[in-house]
């Protein structure tokens, strides 16, 4: 059986990680996805700056667009990040038939309702593990492990700038810029910091596995957000002093009212599990009524965790491709028809 050809957008941080994710496990990936699958394009808007992955055999461009447009790339893998170019070229990528994936948390939070509608239109997939938690299967973990319960509440750390930072502070009493310089350095933080410090990014996470964990539209605008940006050290020691660490946390939970979505810090006594998850790790507990509560932990940023969810992503949908070409990767739990707004 052919390969199925993909063709990636962006080579940064992330973009770098999936090509030697998949290039270094090419063997073991294909034995999962029951076909050979090759990275035939990939663009970049820097192509003369250094990359830290291995190119050979893929053809390169700075013009994104002829990758979305080439007949034989079924599958767009898009690592740009942001809601300006990246929607457009996901906009045209399945106009043009193709499947995507995604690791643009922005992206799906912001324009997910308008993406997913349109590959529901086109037919096609938009899988975006690599959008929440980093390489923790948490998408999947609710969408599928969890598929018998109704869920009471989730609620979880899923910013790992962020709990590098308050981690760093309490730990090695760094301050507060000089932490998250060396998240930028280390590739963690987004393009904007402000998203992770202001607790923008969490929000986004949030908005995602709300949308799947209850059954309704994304509704970003509608998320409480705060921030770790005013956390001084003295706040850090004096939590520390009282039996807390200072965690940033993004909480859903169904009341009467409709569903209740917040992102802000938060005071949790030393001795719980989730008080315990340090530096760039990310942790999320969902409560179902049937299983009752689950913990998921792992790192939540950097380039291979994230590659790890991205290279899933397009397993699911070659070895869908290869099974049954009918049998797409689910997008969220609710149908465009049901695009009404949920009282939170
Ligand atoms: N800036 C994000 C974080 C990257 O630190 O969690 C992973 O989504």
């Amino acid at each position: 059986m052919q390969s199925v050809k993909i063709g990636i957008l962006g080579l940064g941080t992330v973009g770098s990680g999936t090509v030697s994710v998949l290039k270094r496990n090419s063997k073991e990936i294909s034995r999962r996805a029951g076909r050979g699958i090759e990275i035939t394009r990939a663009a970049d808007k820097n192509l003369d700056s250094p990359k830290t992955c291995d190119l050979s055999g893929i053809e390169l461009t700075d013009d994104a667009f002829s990758v979305v447009n080439d007949p034989d790339i079924q599958i767009v893998v898009e690592l740009i990040g942001g809601t300006g170019i990246a929607r457009d070229l996901v906009m045209q990528a399945i106009e043009n038939g193709k499947h995507v994936v995604t690791a643009n948390k922005a992206l799906i939070a912001m324009h997910g309702n308008e993406l997913f509608a349109k590959a529901q239109e086109k037919g096609v997939t938009i899988a975006f593990e690599a959008a929440v938690a980093g390489g923790i299967p948490i998408i999947k973990a609710i969408r599928e492990g969890l598929a018998a319960n109704r869920i009471e509440w989730l609620a979880g750390i899923i910013n790992g700038t962020g709990n590098f930072i308050l981690t760093e502070m309490r730990d090695k009493g760094r301050n507060f810029a000089d932490v998250l310089a060396e998240a930028q350095a280390l590739g963690y933080a987004e393009a904007d910091p402000t998203f992770d410090v202001e607790g923008i990014d969490a929000a986004h996470k949030l908005t995602i596995m709300a949308s799947i964990a209850f059954g309704i539209p994304l509704q970003f605008y509608k998320a409480y957000t705060e921030g770790i940006s005013k956390i001084s050290q003295e706040d850090v020691q004096y939590a520390e002093e009282l039996g807390y660490h200072i965690k940033h946390l993004g909480i859903a939970k169904k009341t009467a009212q409709g569903v209740e979505l917040r992102v802000h810090p938060t005071l949790i006594p030393k001795r719980r599990l989730i008080a315990n998850v340090n530096g760039v790790m990310n942790a999320v507990v969902v409560k179902g009524d049937a299983v009752g509560p689950t913990l998921y932990y792992g790192a939540g940023a950097g380039a291979e965790p994230t590659a790890s969810a991205v290279v899933a992503d397009i397993v699911d949908i070659v070895r869908a491709l290869t099974t049954d070409p009918e049998n797409r990767v689910p997008h969220l739990a609710f149908q465009p028809d049901s695009l009404k707004d949920t009282p939170i």
